[in-house]
């Protein structure tokens, strides 16, 4: 197969109407701040255990395609035997991982960040496809003040976003492209949707730059809302906010938009997600690729007890399928009580 016939097929796998992304991707630091929301120790075991719970959930793969994975997870195994890669692929899902070395200041644009790990992510790339991975994530990060992001944040973060998605091109792995504007703040959803449009349209002029594919990559970004401090925004504000600015500014050739929950409640991102699908019929599909909105409830349920794996994977089943119905524009909440 041809690196661009490797690309479409896991495109045609990941994209099909009904299905979003898990991200399970949290390096060791963050995801040891989520068990510490339930008093459980961040320990390789405890990570391997938890993520081959979350993947062995039976019938997640009616829902999800595609889960982004860790680097130390793409070597771990269930308590059979079988490495998480492939026990994800068993269920139709297919394995990513998460390629960038977390972020910093960036030198000469005070309150901007930068990411960082473009240096020998071609080599990286083929160690993880023998491992099993079939596409990438790269988050670049945008805080909102009132000079923030600066003009060398936005091009600086989209030239690092385009390299890195055409160095994944190159070697046949989908990049999916993330540029996280922040939820922290008091700013307005008029501010959120000015900078998000002009974060995605930086991204999309360096990706054209780059000679990135736009048919054979993913965009996660934001949605448009109000900072976290505000009042929140109903469902059907947010839904028309974020396809404005969408409209505006990403290519109709991109074939999946798949959001990140950033800070929104597990419920609050699923009513955001329907909004949105029933708004408007978008050349786009939409759809998630979130993490704490679909492993908050599977976190509370296992309180890090072995013999809480049913209910883990019963709460991480239920946001799934909610998800995969507001994809579809048919959540409501009273599914919710079921
Ligand atoms: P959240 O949905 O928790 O924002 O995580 C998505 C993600 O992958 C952030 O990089």
């Amino acid at each position: 197969m041809s690196v661009s016939e490797e690309l479409q097929q896991t495109i045609a796998e990941m994209v099909d109407g009904r299905r979003g992304i898990l991200a399970a991707d949290e390096s060791n630091g963050t995801i040891a701040k989520r068990f510490d929301s339930i008093g459980v120790e961040s320990t390789e075991e405890n990570r391997r255990f938890y993520r081959a719970a979350l993947l062995s959930t039976e019938g997640l793969g009616e829902y999800v395609s595609g889960v982004i994975l860790f680097e130390e997870t793409l070597g771990q195994a269930d308590g059979a035997g079988t490495p998480l890669p492939q026990l994800a692929a068993a269920h139709k899902i297919v394995p990513g991982i998460k390629v960038d070395k977390g972020k910093g200041p960036l030198p000469g644009a005070s309150g901007d960040m930068i990411t960082y790990g473009l240096d020998g992510l071609a080599e990286r790339l083929e160690g993880y496809k023998a491992q099993g991975a079939r596409f990438a994530k790269w988050r670049e990060v945008y805080p909102i003040s009132s000079h923030n992001p600066t003009r060398l944040g936005l091009t600086a973060n989209a030239e690092m976003l385009a390299r890195y998605a055409a160095v994944c091109q190159s070697v046949g792995v989908v990049p999916i492209v993330e540029p996280e504007v922040l939820i922290d703040g008091d700013h307005s959803i008029e501010r959120s949707a000015e900078v998000n449009e002009q974060v995605w349209h930086e991204v999309f002029h360096a990706l054209h730059r780059h000679g990135v594919v736009l048919e054979q990559m993913l965009l996660k970004p934001s949605m448009v809302t109000p900072g976290k401090d505000c009042d929140k925004a109903p469902p059907e504000q947010v839904a028309e906010y974020t396809l404005r600015s969408l409209r505006r500014a990403v290519p109709a050739a991109v074939p999946s938009i798949n959001f990140l929950s950033g800070g929104q409640g597990p419920e609050e991102a699923t009513a955001n997600l329907n909004a949105l699908n029933q708004l408007w019929q978008a050349p786009w599909q939409l759809s998630f690729s979130y993490g704490r909105a679909l492993q908050e409830p599977a976190l509370k349920a296992w309180q890090g007890k072995a013999e809480n794996g049913p209910a883990l994977q019963q709460a991480l089943n239920k946001r799934a399928r909610l998800n995969h119905l507001a994809m579809l524009g048919e959540y409501q909440e009273s599914l919710e009580r079921e």
